[in-house]
C-alpha cells in the first residue's frame, strides 16, 4: 500500500515549490560545496525516516536548478506544466514497458495515433516511427537506417571494407558526430558543411563535398539537415537539398529536435518547407514543447517495414515477444531498447490540455517572446545583435565601455554570463562562433511575460555594468 499521507504531502511540497516565484534560478554552488552539503552523498546503513526523506528534497530543490523559472533561458526547454507532471506521474504509477502491446496496450495504441498525427503534420506516406530516448538517439536510429541501407550485409556481418560518408552543417548538432562514433563510421567522416549569413547549410557546398567523396570512391550514406540549429535556431533549405540528396541517391534526414514541431504552427510551418520530401525526421516533445524531459520521436517516410528490418534481431526474443492477435502492435522489435519508458503520455496530454489550436498559439508565443527579445537587444545601447535570427534564439553580446578589441570583448561577456549564474538571478548559455564570444538567450518557456524577458535584461546589465568597473 501506498502512504497516501506522505505522498500527498510530499506532493503538495512540490506544487508550492513550483507556484513560489523564487528569487534565484540557482543557488550556484562548486561541486565539493555540495558534497559537504550533502554529507558526500553516502548512504547509511539504517533506512532513513520520512522526515529525512523530506529533509532531503527540500534539500535538494534548493541546491538544483529551477528550469520552471521564468528566470531560466540557459538550454532549449524551460518552464513547468501539470500536462507534463501529470503524463510523467501516470506513467510512473502505471510503471510499464513499451515493448510489447500486452504490457502497454493504451499506451501502445496512443504512440502510434501521435506517430501518424507528427506523420500527416509532416507530409509523410508510408510511414513510420517510434518514440526514443532524445533527440540525439532519434538521429542516431536515422543514421543507423541509412548506413544499413547502403552497406547491406553489416547488419549480420558487420563493417566492410566500404567507407562511409555522412554530411551535416558546421552548425549542427553534435549527435550526428556521436551517431558516427557509435555506427562504426568514424566522426572523421561526418563531413561539417558551411553554413550561410543565415546559419543555412551551403547546398553547393554540400554538392561538392559530395562529389569529392565520390571522386575518392568513398561511399555518401546520409544527409543530416536541420531544422533549428542549436545556436543560431537556423533552418537549413530542405527543398534544396532535397534535390542534391536524390540526385546521388543519399539517404535525407532532418533533425528537428528543436525546431521540428513548428510542424503543429499554423504561422510558422512554412521555416520547415520541404519536410515532405526528405527520408527521415527527428522531433523533441521536450524543447520548445515544454513537455518533460525526454519525448522525443523519429519518423520515416516512404519505407515502412525498414525500422523492424534494421533494428530486429529476431533471435532470443521468444520470452518477450508472441504470437496473439495483438503482436503485430508490439513496438520492441523496431527499437534499439528493450524496457522502454511511456514518454508518449507527454504529447498526448500536451493535445489534450491545448489542442492543436492550442498548440499552434503557444508556438506563436514563443515567437512573439523572441521577437521582443531580440527587440531589446536592438533597442538598448550596450548590446549588439551576433546573428539575424528567425526562431526562438537570440545570439547577443554585451559590448562593455571603451573596449573594442574582440579578445576583450570575448573575456568580458564570457565572464559577464558566468557572474550572472553565480548571482542565480537570470541562468543563460553562452556559445562562439567566428571569433566572437556572445550570449545565447532562448525562449522556449509557455509562461514567459514581456516582464519577465525585461527583468533579465535588467540583470544582464546590472551585473555587466558592474564588471566593468573592473576593466
Ligand atoms: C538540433 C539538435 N539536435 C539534437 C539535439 C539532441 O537532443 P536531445 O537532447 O533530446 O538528445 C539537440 C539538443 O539540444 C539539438 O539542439
Amino acid at each position: 500500500m501506498l502512504d497516501s499521507n506522505f505522498l500527498n504531502e510530499t506532493f503538495s511540497d512540490l506544487v508550492k515549490y513550483a507556484n513560489t516565484p523564487s528569487e534565484k534560478v540557482i543557488n550556484y554552488q562548486t561541486a565539493s560545496n555540495l558534497k559537504q552539503k550533502f554529507n558526500n552523498f553516502e548512504v547509511k546503513e539504517n533506512s532513513s525516516s520520512q522526515a529525512d526523506i523530506k529533509d532531503f528534497i527540500k534539500k535538494y530543490l534548493n541546491y538544483s536548478v529551477n528550469t520552471g523559472s521564468n528566470q531560466f533561458f540557459n538550454q532549449l526547454f524551460a518552464g513547468r506544466n501539470e500536462f507534463g507532471i501529470l503524463a510523467e506521474m501516470l506513467s510512473s504509477f502505471t510503471n510499464s514497458s513499451m515493448y510489447t502491446f500486452e504490457m502497454a496496450p493504451v499506451a501502445t495504441l496512443i504512440e502510434l495515433k501521435m506517430l501518424e498525427l507528427i506523420a500527416n503534420k509532416s507530409g509523410f506516406t508510408n510511414f513510420e516511427g517510434k518514440f526514443v530516448s532524445g533527440g540525439s538517439h532519434a538521429n542516431l536510429a536515422a543514421m543507423m537506417v541509412a548506413r544499413n541501407l547502403a552497406d547491406e550485409q553489416i547488419k549480420k556481418s558487420g563493417i566492410s571494407d566500404k567507407k562511409l560518408v555522412a554530411f551535416a552543417s558546421e552548425d549542427s548538432h553534435y549527435s550526428y558526430s556521436k551517431g558516427a562514433n557509435i555506427l562504426g563510421i568514424g566522426i572523421n567522416n561526418v563531413i561539417k558543411i558551411k553554413a550561410d549569413a543565415q546559419g543555412k547549410m551551403i547546398p553547393e557546398e554540400l554538392e561538392k563535398a559530395i562529389k569529392k567523396v565520390i571522386a575518392n570512391n568513398q561511399t555518401p550514406f546520409f544527409i543530416g539537415a536541420t531544422a533549428g540549429t542549436t545556436v543560431f535556431g537556423a533552418f537549413d533549405d530542405l527543398s534544396a537539398l532535397s534535390k542534391i540528396a536524390k540526385k546521388y541517391k543519399v539517404w535525407f534526414h532532418v533533425d528537428g529536435a528543436f525546431g521540428g514541431p513548428v510542424i503543429f504552427s499554423e504561422n510558422h510551418s512554412k521555416l520547415i518547407s520541404g519536410l515532405d520530401m526528405t527520408n527521415s525526421f527527428s522531433i523533441d516533445f521536450h524543447k520548445i514543447l515544454g513537455a518533460p524531459l525526454t519525448c522525443s520521436a523519429i519518423l520515416i517516410n516512404g519505407q515502412k517495414g525498414i525500422l523492424k528490418e534494421v533494428f530486429d534481431n529476431g533471435e532470443g526474443t521468444n520470452y518477450i515477444f508472441h504470437d496473439s492477435e495483438n503482436s503485430s502492435y508490439d513496438l520492441g522489435p523496431l527499437s534499439l531498447q528493450c524496457g522502454r519508458k511511456v514518454d508518449v503520455l507527454k504529447l498526448y496530454f500536451l493535445f489534450l490540455y491545448y489542442g492543436l489550436d492550442g498548440v499552434s498559439d503557444k508556438i506563436s508565443d514563443l515567437f512573439n517572446s523572441a521577437s521582443y527579445a531580440k527587440q531589446k537587444v536592438i533597442e538598448l545601447g550596450n548590446l549588439s545583435l551576433v546573428f539575424p535570427g528567425e526562431f526562438l534564439t537570440i545570439c547577443f553580446q554585451y559590448i562593455p565601455k571603451f573596449i573594442d578589441d574582440q579578445k576583450t570583448i570575448n573575456e568580458f561577456n564570457f565572464k559577464l554570463r558566468q557572474k550572472l549564474l553565480e548571482s542565480g538571478l537570470s541562468m543563460v548559455n553562452q556559445s562562439n562562433k567566428n571569433g566572437k564570444q556572445f550570449i545565447r538567450l532562448v525562449t522556449v518557456n509557455f509562461d514567459l511575460t514581456k516582464e519577465d524577458l525585461d527583468l533579465f535584461f535588467t540583470h544582464l546589465i546590472t551585473i555587466a555594468k558592474k564588471l566593468e568597473n573592473e576593466y
